[in-house]
């Protein structure tokens, strides 16, 4: 007989707060699309300022002239963020020398634990090209709003906190605007093949 544990329950919250978090964000994306038809040009993205993993500043007009690969997470996400980070890491890995043309960026939606030092450890396991970026807590709220991404912190046990978000991989051009978006499920094979297409 299979039974639940108990220490799995919290586990099994956080997959169904994600189902329902990718219902409401096919829901969002789709919406997104048909305004993009209308327009010629998805309102996605904008200005920002931040900080990397080094601690060095970085804009949104650092990365001119390259393509950015960009994902909104945490470093303490127990789920979808190190798959989505890896399958990045292995995709720009697969487009070899054209890897140049694309600067993978990690923004996380959790700056008041995901300092820069955190986010260097962190991301130096996935791969040595990814740049992780933080800020003051307005300033990341700001870039998420820019990207539409969805954001919710929610308390777990021992004074602790989990934060659920969208979970969309955004290709932005070398001029800054939306061109693409993705997400894990692709795999580094499928990424790959679909960046190469813009390249
Ligand atoms: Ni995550």
């Amino acid at each position: 007989m299979i039974r639940t544990k108990p220490a799995l329950i919290p586990y099994i919250f956080a997959l169904a707060a994600i189902l329902a978090g990718w219902v409401w964000q096919a829901g969002d994306q789709m919406a997104g699309l048909g305004h993009m038809v209308q327009s010629g040009e998805a309102d996605i993205g904008g200005p920002f300022s931040l900080i990397d993993q080094n601690g060095k500043p970085r804009t949104d007009a650092d990365f001119r002239g390259r393509y950015m690969l960009i994902y909104f997470g945490y470093t303490n996400c127990p789920d979808v963020c190190p798959v989505s980070l890896g399958v990045i890491a292995d995709a720009v890995e697969r487009l070899g020398p054209q890897a140049a043309r694309i600067a993978p960026i990690f923004i996380t939606v959790d700056p008041e634990r995901d300092t820069p030092s955190i986010l260097q450890q962190y991301l130096a396991v996935f791969s040595p090209k990814l740049i992780g970026l933080t800020g003051t807590p307005k300033e990341i709220r700001q870039v998420a709003r820019e990207y539409r991404v969805y954001v919710a912190k929610h308390p777990t046990q021992g004074g602790n906190y989990s934060v659920d978000h969208s979970n969309i991989i955004y290709l932005m051009g070398p001029n800054g605007k939306f061109v693409a978006n993705y997400d894990e499920t692709l795999g580094p094979d499928g990424l790959a093949a679909a960046l190469k297409k813009h390249l």
